[in-house]
């Protein structure tokens, strides 16, 4: 049964930290508007066209640089002798005709980055996206310093950053940068980690928050950093999103950065050693915040109520304690709600989710919580599209709950270790998502039918044993 259990909640958390990505990071750190190229009155100027020409020729087109499925090579369109104003990828001054902006996402570009590429004679530049190509391990320049005018810089990449090494102190000198993205990320729904390829130094990092103030979007996941992160994070008052998702950081968590007006997502998990707590909420504009696996602690501020347009919020495996707020039901964006694995206490009637109607998942699995449910207060026809429902260890009772029936998109069911009584119920086998359904710890009792498992055809992970009398029988086929 040990096993069992240890196994549940590791996939559990394994597949939570997935979504968290696949969701989160991918929709969060997108901060340059690219449209297509404009046509433009001016020529483009020769030796930037030269410059271009010579960044090209550096690499080869490998279909297998790129991970998003809609690469294509944009470069097959710079050719000589045409006018580079009208290159794909390319974004041209309206009256001077310098290139200000450079956007080879997704290219399937594939070799080194050459220290002393052409690409920084480009001093014009604006915004620079070469993210999602294949960078061979090279480093990062030092050059990269002297696009003084770089307002975007995009070097993420949607698997395991290609750029190895540290990024170099001199991106601190861009003193003009609204948004900086060297994340890793995947599109892969499946548990996965990916290597941290990158590290930033201590220094650079606070070198960065003193001198580009103007910071909307810092976006460094699976960027090593290994320490605690800068006082001077809290003076980037325009901060939206700060994406640091496995940066090994440690430490005190600033507070400060709580009253940064326009907060939007705060993405902080996977950083095991990283002690915080939740205060005020200053920004109303919160829409997510996502910090499972920290050692965040403490209790919910009541402040998390007036948090109007929050959709994400987990803080599963942390070390949070007290009530859950029924304020709560009042956010009625809210799509993801993890807190298992924490020390929650108190009765909580779980009435207070169906009015959430955009509510995805619901986790409270794993606390000292004691679950009532007024089963008579359900409507049916009202329930939130809930696919994800941790309610394990929850002291619930009674029989297994038949509004469960209709949550037909239901793929992860976990009620383990409750005082769950009588028999499995026949809608179980009917929902037929269900990939996780775990049922261990009960009081249930009765006879199951083979024929009727059998009909969870995506089951991956099955819990029934465990404090639970059930008896198998082989049954008759059951017509579907
Ligand atoms: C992107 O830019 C284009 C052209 O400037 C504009 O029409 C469009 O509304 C912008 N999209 C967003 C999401 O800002
Ligand atoms: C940009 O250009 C590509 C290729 O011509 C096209 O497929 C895509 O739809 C365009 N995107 C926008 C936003 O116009
Ligand atoms: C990739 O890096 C290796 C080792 O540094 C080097 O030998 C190889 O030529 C590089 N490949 C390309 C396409 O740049
Ligand atoms: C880069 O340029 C500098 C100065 O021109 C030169 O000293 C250095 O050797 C070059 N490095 C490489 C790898 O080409
Ligand atoms: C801050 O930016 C300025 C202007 O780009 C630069 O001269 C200076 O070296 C930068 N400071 C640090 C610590 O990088
Ligand atoms: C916050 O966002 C608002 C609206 O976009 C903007 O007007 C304001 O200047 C921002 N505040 C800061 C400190 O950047
Ligand atoms: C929520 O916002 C209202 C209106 O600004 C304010 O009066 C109230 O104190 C806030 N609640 C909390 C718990 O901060
Ligand atoms: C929020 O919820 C509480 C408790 O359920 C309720 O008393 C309060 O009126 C709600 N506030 C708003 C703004 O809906
Ligand atoms: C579990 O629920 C029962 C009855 O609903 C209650 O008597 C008991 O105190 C609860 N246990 C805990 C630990 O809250
Ligand atoms: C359930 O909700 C539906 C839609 O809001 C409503 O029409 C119906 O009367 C409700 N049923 C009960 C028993 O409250
Ligand atoms: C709930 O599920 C049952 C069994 O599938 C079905 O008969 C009933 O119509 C469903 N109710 C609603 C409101 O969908
Ligand atoms: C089950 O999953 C499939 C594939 O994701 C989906 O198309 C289907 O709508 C789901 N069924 C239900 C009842 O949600």
């Amino acid at each position: 049964m040990g096993f069992l259990c240890s196994f549940a909640l590791s996939t559990q958390f394994l597949l939570l930290s997935s979504s968290l990505f696949s969701t989160i990071l991918l929709t969060n750190c997108l901060p340059s508007n690219h449209s297509n190229t404009t046509h433009h009155h001016h020529e483009c100027h020769q030796h930037e066209s030269y410059a271009l020409l010579k960044f090209k020729e550096s690499f080869v087109i490998s279909k297998y640089a790129s991970y998003n499925p809609f690469s294509y090579p944009k470069t097959l369109s710079w050719i000589p002798s045409t006018d580079c104003c009208h290159w794909d990828g390319i974004q041209c001054h309206e009256l001077t005709g310098h290139v200000i902006g450079v956007d080879l996402s997704s290219s399937q570009l594939y070799g080194s980055m050459d220290v002393n590429s052409t690409l920084f004679s480009l001093v014009h530049l604006q915004s620079l996206d070469l993210s999602d190509n294949d960078f061979n391990h090279s480093q990062i320049p030092a050059k990269i310093g002297e696009l003084s005018q770089l307002k975007h810089l995009d070097l993420s990449h949607g698997n395991e950053n290609t750029f190895s090494g540290e990024v170099p102190p001199q991106v601190s000198q861009l003193s003009k940068l609204l948004s900086l993205d060297l994340r890793s990320y995947t599109l892969d729904p499946l548990p996965y980690d990916l290597i941290n390829n990158l590290q930033l130094k201590p220094s650079t990092l606070t070198s960065l928050t003193q001198n580009s103030t103007r910071l909307k979007h810092l976006c460094l996941s699976f960027v090593t950093i290994s320490s605690s992160l800068p006082h001077s994070l809290t003076n980037l008052s325009s901060l939206q999103t700060l994406s640091l998702y496995k940066c090994e950081l440690h430490g005190e968590f600033p507070l400060g950065i709580f009253h940064l007006p326009n907060l939007t997502v705060l993405n902080l998990g996977g950083n095991q050693y990283l002690r915080g707590m939740l205060s005020n909420f200053h920004s109303r504009k919160l829409v997510s915040i996502n910090l499972p696996g920290t050692s965040f602690y403490g209790t919910l501020p009541t402040s998390i109520e007036n948090l109007t347009y929050l959709s994400w919020f987990a803080i599963s495996n942390c070390n949070f304690y007290g009530t859950i707020p029924s304020s709560l039901g009042n956010l009625t964006q809210l799509a993801q709600f993890h807190v298992d694995d924490n020390g929650f206490e108190g009765k909580l009637a779980l009435d207070m989710f169906w009015k959430l109607k955009m509510l995805n998942t619901l986790d409270l699995a794993n606390n000292r919580l004691s679950l009532f449910l007024k089963e008579s207060a359900v409507n049916e026809t009202t329930l939130p599209p809930i696919q994800w429902l941790g309610l394990g260890s929850c002291n619930l009772t009674g029989e297994v709950p038949t509004w469960i029936m209709n949550l037909t998109s239901l793929y992860h069911l976990d009620l383990f270790h409750n005082n769950l009584h009588g028999e499995i119920p026949y809608f179980l086998f009917t929902l037929e998502n269900l990939t996780h359904l775990h049922l261990a710890e009960n009081m249930l009792e009765g006879q199951i039918e083979l024929a009727m498992l059998s009909r969870l055809k995506k089951i991956t992970f099955l819990g029934l044993g465990g404090g639970n009398r059930l008896s198998f029988i082989e049954g008759k086929t059951v017509p579907i």
